[in-house]
């Protein structure tokens, strides 16, 4: 968070703690907005990767719609939205009994394998648009847990594929309104995404002609208006030759550094030689720290500082530990950690293992005022034991 020092408002907090800023998601929104007015483009945001409702409000105020990865995401998507916006769904998994809701909720659904159009095409509602996930097959992720081009995707229509169908059978493509293609992750080149364009065209230059809209899905971060360049000579490239409706939707540019997760310290120990602070917090919280063996970037941090500490979890998994840290001044039990950057990924991800709580959510508002917007409690988890709210056990 770049706007307010967390350190300095954190003491009152009730940790953990999950802390949004709606001044850094609207800054964000703002760089954006102003390309959706130069160059049409329609702006999206994915709730797989951020869904507190209050913030939902704020970003449905601004965006053309939001994209939903499920029944119950397009349920989400058309509680919050006013009338006139839209919502796109993509999954690798729509199922015979749900794909009748999500037609009526959805305004663009993105098939993401031919046997999945077959399926249920004649099952969606005439206002619905159809549309294809494809795999571009160009990749620029080196980590392929992260890829959706990878050799063997699941995730989407191959363009090789597409070419086949293109030569054979060419009915098919009556079906198909758009595209849907998300091939990058955490990407700061926005230039790959043009690349990406101009590769799909260059392959398969009858399908842009075809179709009457392009979803560019998300995967790239920004910081300015500049960064985005490329972004706008590609919608000018799409809608100059082809005259499509362009969608953008990124989850992480948006939401990423708008968020952290405070925690305290709640034991500290020496095992076989290093300093163990344990913290109440866990890789549950953050959950792709584990997922992806990442070390996540605090706010205390201090590089070469003489006190170092492995910061741990506080579940029984031997693995739910953050990494070793360097600090200029020792811990103590009570001090805060703050972990930065965690609004993509993390709450959307969230459980409760070894009945550890979930992280309060404080809104960090415009007029800047830090306000407790939810606290979860034992009922919360007593649900998700099958358990009953109203009951007394
Ligand atoms: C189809 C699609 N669109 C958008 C996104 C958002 O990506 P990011 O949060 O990296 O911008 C994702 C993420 O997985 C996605 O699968």
């Amino acid at each position: 968070m770049d706007k307010i020092n967390v350190i300095n408002i954190i003491s009152d907090l009730h940790t953990p703690a999950f802390i949004y800023d709606e001044n850094i998601i609207l800054k964000k929104l703002g760089i954006l907005s102003n390309l959706r007015e130069e160059s049409r483009l329609k702006i999206l945001f994915p709730l797989k990767t951020f869904s507190l409702t209050n913030a939902l409000y704020l970003i449905a105020s601004i965006v053309n719609g939001f994209s939903a990865s499920s029944l119950f995401e397009a349920k989400l998507a058309r509680d919050i939205l006013t009338q006139g916006k839209t919502v796109h769904i993509t999954t690798p998994a729509f199922r015979n009994d749900e794909i009748r809701d999500i037609s009526f909720l959805c305004d663009y659904i993105s098939f993401n394998s031919l046997s999945q159009v077959k399926k249920f095409y004649y099952q969606v509602v005439e206002q619905a648009n159809c549309g294809i996930r494809i795999n571009t097959q160009l990749s620029f992720i080196k980590d392929d847990r992260y890829n959706p081009c990878r050799k063997h995707s699941k995730l989407g229509v191959s363009l090789d594929e597409l070419r086949e169908l293109w030569k054979n059978n060419k009915k098919f493509f009556k079906k198909i309104g758009g595209i849907l293609f998300h091939t990058n992750c955490e990407s700061e080149n926005i230039n790959q995404l043009l690349e990406t364009i101009k590769h799909i065209d260059k392959t398969l230059p009858e399908f842009f002609a075809k179709i009457n809209w392009v979803n560019l899905g998300g995967g790239y971060l920004f910081n300015s208006k500049k960064d985005l360049a490329p972004l706008k000579e590609a919608v000018n490239f799409l809608k100059s030759k082809y005259d499509v409706e362009v969608f953008f939707e990124p989850g992480k540019g948006v939401v990423g550094e708008a968020c952290c997760i405070a925690s305290s310290v709640v034991d500290i120990f020496n095992s076989d030689g290093k300093d163990i602070a344990v913290l109440d917090t866990s890789v549950n919280h953050m959950p792709e720290v584990f997922e992806y063996q990442v070390r996540p970037e605090i706010a205390q941090e201090s590089t070469g500082g003489k006190y170092k500490y492995i910061l741990a979890g506080a579940t029984c998994l031997a693995g739910d530990v953050f990494g070793e840290y360097q600090f200029a001044r020792p811990l103590a039990v009570g001090s805060k950690i703050i972990f930065k950057t965690m609004g993509a990924y993390t709450l959307v991800k969230a459980h409760m293992f070894n009945g550890v709580n979930l992280p309060a959510i404080y809104a960090y508002t415009q007029k800047e005022k830090l306000e407790l917007e939810k606290q979860f409690e034992y009922e919360d988890f007593l649900i998700k034991c099958g358990g009953d709210k109203y009951a007394t056990l």
